[in-house]
């Protein structure tokens, strides 16, 4: 599918193995703790398993993972590349997520967030998610998680 904004025009599409080490070098770029290629790999090739991308021209510039536990779909990861952020790609795939979690069986969204993570906590509140628990000490490093959850409409 094809996605204008006034910065560019994006192709939306299930994540292809091919395009696994740009998601695997975007995962070392933004997070402390990324997932690895080749755990990338083994969650991708899940049947449970659903990766959204976003691309400009070959390049992923984001994407979002989710795997599926009905009826809850937990979150994998997501992440914008930081020269694309506040464009609304973030905000798009998680929306074109939620029909595809829905026909898999979800009823809800489930995921952790760093407590620290003002951005992604100011996102999830602009999209419907409600934070629901504070786990502590969740992150390899220390760092609580706010459980967060979207009920699928
Ligand atoms: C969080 C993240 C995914 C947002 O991606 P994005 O594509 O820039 O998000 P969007 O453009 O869809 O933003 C939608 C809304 O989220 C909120 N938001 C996004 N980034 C924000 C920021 N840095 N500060 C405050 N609010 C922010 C705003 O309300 C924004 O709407 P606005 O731009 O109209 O003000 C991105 O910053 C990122 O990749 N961060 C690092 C990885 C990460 O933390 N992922 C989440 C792991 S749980």
């Amino acid at each position: 599918m094809a996605w204008s904004t006034p910065y560019g025009r994006y192709q939306v599409a299930p994540l292809e193995q091919k395009d696994i080490p740009q998601v695997a070098a975007l995962e070392r770029l933004v997070f402390l703790e990324p997932l690895p290629e080749e755990g990338l790999r083994a969650k991708h090739q899940l049947p449970t398993v659903v990766y959204l991308a976003a691309k400009d021209d070959s390049r992923v510039v984001a994407y979002f993972g989710f795997e599926i536990f009905a009826p809850y779909a937990h979150v994998l990861a997501n992440a914008t590349h930081p020269d694309y952020r506040r464009q609304g790609l973030a905000t798009f795939l998680l929306t074109a997520a939620e029909p595809l979690a829905r026909d898999r069986g979800a009823r809800a969204f489930v995921g952790e967030v760093r407590r620290s993570n003002a951005p992604q906590l100011a996102l999830l509140k602009q999209l419907g998610w409600v934070r629901s628990a504070i786990i502590p000490a969740f992150f390899g490093n220390g760092e609580d998680a706010h459980v967060v959850i979207r009920v699928l409409p």
